[in-house]
């Protein structure tokens, strides 16, 4: 069974049992205090907490997909036989819907008769209970009644059995697992509470209100599909399966490929390649903070075993081919539209690194034999972006020892400066009572509001006339507006030239002096994007989106999904100028300007 039939057979099975297929979500998710995706639930959080509805949304209470999903804490497991950064999960979910009985009952037909696993293959574990929550004994008896016998079920802890909130807070409940030849497949969560971040610290009775009850409770399932895959083509790792043999090939040559079982740094080439380029084709960009940071890593990661293994130069982009074309163009046809914007990210960042490398040796030479501290370590960081790992390793090149407790103390001069940083920005809006902070736009008065809504309907018409004039592989990568100024980000290659800041400057002007109208509708995000709105492809909209258009509807200059504000005539904005362009990470490019 090829990895496309098994997913069109997941899909199908609940489609089949009243579920309606809804697409992955971006990688990027639009809680702050989440860096991925790690889960297919995620985008579902409002419906269990009663902040959404999914009838009005998606005309369903229960809801199947897969979704792309990264788990950063997996990195050091990745060269083993099944952990991977990214993957995909499938799952199926219940918004105040079905419960326990039918969860097991569907994990049970799709895996025994669906897939035809023998049930001697199976395994099963259930939560034993603790303090805050009882034992999960209902589940315990569904299992039973589906013949599975008390030797096959194991009770797990709270470390195992047991869903935490993603992010802050949020949905947490009981799990009970499948698992197949010994490894964990198939994670059925019953989300009954709402837990805040204190809820595992929680001991003893007191621990009780971490857990509230849940608006909608329900089912939230999780299978990585790759797991999935290795087990149906009866592979001893993620690696062999046909998710992996194209990269793998590509990176030993075809002819080799059956000779060995595939090494350590091949797979760390292939599975840190993947990740990036599906970080890249959502919108991410090398840099030193949050997502950026580990996409430099992956990318500089998997560099260094490219170098490692002398492979020649053209790897990238034959393995972006196979990934994007081989692998994933029914399910990611985006990853083929983007191969270029991709290579050139690819690129940059392996010629920067080159040069990184190089500054950092001689840095590294100059210092001495003397034990390299977790601070002295972070500051390099800092002033070469390399990662930890590649200072490791020329540490260890030019046999330089290392403190005691490196690691440590290099994460801890990394959570102060982070924290330094955080302050910073508290400080710059804090003790202002901001009467709008939509995160991109803040203003703590109405006159403020009046100058960042100005500002921001400039963004749209900026946004637009960057594409019109420098051509559409423009995308918006961020934007930041308070009352003085507006600043935006956008991917672009190479530095504008004056003439072509000068013709987008005029086409601003030229939009604002006409006194064109701005409107707004909401849409279904489908009929957005069919309409050509333009998407802010880091953020995940919700089903019914707001759309401002400004021009005529049917010819319109700009048309952009937004939660507003903005002007409701492009005459009031007053004259725009650009005051500086500058370059902030490989690729892309950013602009302040303002309206005076
Ligand atoms: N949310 C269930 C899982 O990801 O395993």
């Amino acid at each position: 069974m090829t990895h496309l039939e098994i997913r069109e057979k997941f899909l199908k099975f609940f489609e089949e049992r009243g579920h309606k297929i809804v697409p992955s979500s971006s990688f990027l998710p639009n809680d702050p205090s989440v860096l991925f995706t790690t889960a297919g639930m995620q985008q579902f959080k409002p419906y269990y907490t009663g902040e959404a509805d999914p009838i009005k949304d998606f005309g369903s209470l229960n809801a199947v997909s897969i979704q792309k999903s990264m788990r950063t804490s997996d990195i050091d497991e990745v060269g083993d036989e099944s952990h991977l950064t990214f993957f995909e999960m499938l799952g199926n979910f219940s918004f105040g819907n079905y419960w326990k009985k039918e969860a097991i009952q569907y994990g049970y037909d799709f895996i025994i008769k669906e897939l035809g696993v023998p049930i001697d293959r199976i395994k099963i574990s259930v939560f034993k209970g603790d303090e805050q929550v009882p034992a999960d004994l209902e589940s315990l008896e569904i299992w039973r009644s589906l013949g599975i016998t008390d030797e096959k079920i194991i009770f797990g802890e709270r470390g195992d059995n047991f869903w935490g909130p993603t992010g802050n807070r949020g949905p947490c409940g009981p799990t009970t697992e499948i698992y197949i030849d010994g490894l964990e497949v198939w994670n059925i969560v019953f989300n009954e509470y709402f837990c805040d971040s204190d809820y595992a610290k929680a001991s003893s009775d007191e621990g009780r209100k971490h857990f509230l009850p849940l608006a909608k409770r329900g089912i939230d399932t999780g299978m990585g599909l790759e797991r999935l895959t290795m087990i149906l083509q009866k592979k001893s790792s993620v690696f062999e399966t046909d998710l992996f043999v194209p990269i793998i090939e590509e990176i030993r040559g075809k002819n080799l490929y059956d000779l060995e079982k595939n090494t350590y740094a091949e797979r760390i080439i292939a599975d840190h390649l993947r990740a990036a380029i599906f970080l890249i084709a959502d919108g991410v960009l090398p840099s030193n903070v949050t997502q950026g940071y580990v996409l430099r890593r992956l990318l500089r990661r998997a560099i260094r075993y490219v170098t490692l293994l002398k492979l020649p130069n053209d790897i990238y982009q034959r393995v972006a081919h196979v990934i994007a074309h081989d692998i994933y163009d029914m399910t990611y046809p985006e990853l083929t539209e983007k191969q270029k914007e991709i290579l050139e990210v690819i690129e940059k960042e392996k010629n920067k690194f080159e040069k990184t490398l190089v500054g950092a040796r001689k840095g590294f030479k100059q210092r001495g034999k003397k034990p390299l501290s977790g601070k002295e370590a972070f500051d390099f960081y800092q002033s070469w972006g390399l990662p930890i790992e590649q200072i490791k390793e020329l540490a260890i090149e030019l046999e330089v020892p290392a403190e005691q407790d490196f690691e440590k103390n290099f994460e801890n001069a990394r959570k102060e400066h982070l924290a330094i940083s955080a302050h910073g920005a508290e400080k710059k809006f804090g003790g202002h009572g901001l009467i709008l902070d939509t995160g991109e736009l803040k203003a703590g008065n109405e006159e403020e509001l009046a100058r960042v809504t100005r500002l921001h309907t400039a963004t749209h018409l900026l946004h637009a006339s960057l594409r019109k004039i420098l051509g559409e592989e423009v995308h918006q990568a961020g934007s930041d507006i308070t009352a003085e100024r507006l600043r935006f980000d956008f991917t672009f290659p190479r530095k504008m030239t004056t003439e072509e800041i000068k013709k987008v400057e005029e086409l601003v002007n030229e939009t604002i002096t006409q006194n064109l109208p701005v409107t707004m509708q909401e849409m279904p995000y489908e009929e957005a994007i069919k309409k050509g709105a333009l998407a802010f492809f880091k953020l995940k909209y919700p089903p019914i989106v707001k759309v401002y258009t400004v021009g005529p509807n049917d010819a319109p200059f700009s048309r952009e999904l937004c939660g507003g504000p903005h002007v409701t005539n492009t005459g009031v904005i007053g004259n725009f100028k650009i005051v500086k362009e500058e370059s902030i990470s490989a690729g892309t490019r950013r602009i302040r300007a303002i309206v005076e």
